[in-house]
């Protein structure tokens, strides 16, 4: 009922709705819409009572309120379910403790990390309000092997949600990063646990830095958040359910039909990486080479010294450009 509620208050936003109206629409007492709006304002709904005039819901503070996104997520079957946090050590390693007990398509989120991971072991900076340290909990009917995809299928997500919302030039540094002129906004975790032959959960972590207004000198250079580089602060929830929105179809279109075509049609037009030098570190091995395509299974194509082409598979590698970050 609550969400219910929260809906009609929703489609209204701004304007008042009467006690009486939300009564017939429900049809429920108005002593029990009373007590849910009380209940809302306790989590932090900005709701304002005018005699005669009902209820109505204002701006509120820069939260990542789960109701808010579960509401405007409607038909998702990602982001059903949304765990919120003000702090916890890392979201992947929450999902992944509950892996079990948690359906798939629950997305935890939460206000700040205090141990946020990176990939190869590496510290995530996630701090207070500044940004979208989110994880998608997914149990899919796949061979382990089509795991990596998950991470495509973010990372074209995530990419097309920062150019909607903010009108930014993000690019994808295949197969993980997301970068606004060069510099990185977006890392993607994918961590994933089963047998030979099944996947019994894949946590995908999602940090982007939103708001950040200054990096640590020893990021800076290749760092950066929205803010920076748009010049004026983002509403995060918008982000966050324009990600899930276009999760939720790329995810159906590979998990109902293996189709991964629009994936790979976002990977490739929103590339940083196809047509350039690049350097591929992996381990304490680096070599030059030039990323030439994406190939249909998501593989980096590229061509090494000696002329010949080569597939890179994502799990593998790390990229860098001939000249720094990219
Ligand atoms: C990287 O580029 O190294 C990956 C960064 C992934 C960060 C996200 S933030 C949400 C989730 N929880 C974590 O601890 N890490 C991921």
């Amino acid at each position: 009922m609550r969400n219910r509620i929260l809906e009609e208050l929703y489609n209204n936003k701004g304007s008042y709705i009467s006690g009486e109206d939300l009564r017939i629409k429900l049809n429920v007492s108005r002593t029990a819409i009373w007590k849910h709006i009380n209940t809302l304002r306790e989590e932090g709904y900005n709701i304002e009572t005018a005699h005669r005039k009902g209820y109505r819901l204002l701006e509120m503070e820069d939260k990542l309120f789960p109701e808010e996104i579960k509401v405007r997520l409607f038909n998702n079957n990602i982001g059903k379910e949304v765990l919120y946090f003000e702090s916890i050590n890392s979201t992947n390693s929450y999902g992944k403790e509950k892996a079990d007990s948690l359906k798939s398509g629950t997305v935890i989120l939460s206000e700040e990390q205090l141990e946020g991971r990176g990939r190869r072991g590496k510290e995530w900076q996630s701090s207070k309000g500044t940004g979208i340290w989110m994880s998608l909990v997914l149990k899919p009917d796949l061979q382990p092997t089509e795991g990596v995809k998950m991470t495509q299928i973010a990372a074209a997500s995530v990419c097309k949600a920062i150019r909607e919302v903010t009108g930014l030039n993000a690019l994808i540094k295949w197969p993980n990063d997301i970068v606004v002129n060069g510099k990185k906004v977006c890392g993607i975790l994918t961590e994933m646990a089963g047998e030979l032959n099944e996947i019994s959960y894949i946590v995908i972590g999602i940090g982007i830095n939103v708001n950040t207004v200054k990096f640590s000198d020893d990021l800076k250079e290749k760092a950066t958040s929205l803010y920076i580089e748009g010049n004026k602060k983002v509403d995060r929830k918008e982000i966050v359910i324009k990600i899930l929105e276009e999760f939720e179809k790329l995810y159906n279109l590979f998990i109902k039909e293996l189709n991964l075509e629009h994936t790979l049609e976002i990977a490739k037009k929103y590339s940083a990486v196809l047509g350039k030098e690049i350097r591929i570190i992996q381990g304490k091995k680096e070599k030059r080479a030039k990323a030439i395509e994406i190939d249909n299974e998501g593989m980096l194509v590229i061509e090494n010294e000696n002329c010949n082409k080569e597939l890179i598979s994502s799990g593998e590698v790390s990229i860098r450009g001939e000249n720094g970050y990219i």
